[in-house]
């Protein structure tokens, strides 16, 4: 179905005319109907979700090309093997950036940790799955509003979770109640921008953070583990059956 711009100009106020632009293309595509309602406005994107023509909702992550600290993502990605030729440029570099959570979000999937499968990108916009109730367009509450009922399963899935994403070459890198979401007692883990590959420079010390948060959390809720515990597990190759 055909889009006219019409249907964007309620949107102008929030969107730069370079996003608009974009999901206008986007919407003609196919991707999607129109944009609904804002999920989250953080520092760096804006979440919004989009109603598709099956009458169901994904989500749009749209970063933000002014008041971002590029010089950070530019330090960030000059570490990441698939990053090596960088131009020290805005625009540039958010769109890397944007590219990278889309690669990142893809490899995770194909690997089969439960993450949003994205299903499309332009410059600095990702189209992909809304975790939660896609009838609705209800979103699953990130982690740290909602315990898990039953900890002690929801962590060992987790743990699963990690374990494959490792194997699959990526460490996540900012992992936490924050960037997991409680779908319905399953994890599903979000927001892969700052994700980087087992060969980079501070994959390490990115791994043990992550397993740091996770401890910390699931611990406090009763979980017995610990970083050397989860750090064995994850790193090991046998696969749960
Ligand atoms: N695919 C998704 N399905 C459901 N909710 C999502 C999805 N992606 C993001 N969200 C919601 O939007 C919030 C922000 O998304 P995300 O963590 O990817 O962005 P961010 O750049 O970290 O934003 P912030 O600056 O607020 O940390 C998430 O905490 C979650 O509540
Ligand atoms: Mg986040």
């Amino acid at each position: 179905m055909r889009i006219t711009r019409e249907k964007f100009k309620t949107y102008k106020a929030v969107f730069d005319q370079h996003a608009e632009r974009l999901l206008f293309k986007l919407s003609s595509q196919g991707h999607f109907l129109h944009i609904e309602s804002p999920i989250s406005i953080g520092k760096e994107a804006n979440i919004f979700t989009a109603k598709r023509s099956d009458g169901t909702y994904c989500i749009a992550k749209i970063y933000r090309v002014e008041n971002c600290d590029f010089k950070k993502m530019y330090d960030y990605l000059k570490l990441d093997p698939r990053y090596l030729h960088l131009k020290k440029n805005r625009r540039h570099i958010i769109f890397c950036w944007t590219r990278r959570e889309y690669q990142n979000l893809l490899k995770a999937r194909d690997s089969g940790v439960r993450v949003p499968t994205p299903y499309a990108l332009k410059d600095n916009i990702i189209l992909m799955e809304l975790i939660g109730d896609q009838q609705t367009g209800e979103t699953a509450p990130k982690l740290k509003d909602a315990l898990p009922r039953n900890p002690i399963a929801f962590y060992q899935q987790l743990q699963e979770q990690i374990k494959k994403l490792y194997h699959a070459g990526i460490v996540h890198g900012d992992l936490s109640k924050f960037n997991i979401l409680n779908n319905d007692e399953s994890p599903v883990i979000i927001d892969m921008s700052q994700a980087t590959t087992n060969e980079s420079t501070h994959a390490k010390e990115l791994l043990q953070r992550d397993i740091k948060n996770v401890v910390a959390y699931f611990k406090k809720i009763g979980v017995k583990t610990d970083e050397d515990m989860l750090k064995k597990s994850v790193e090991s190759k046998e696969q749960k059956k």
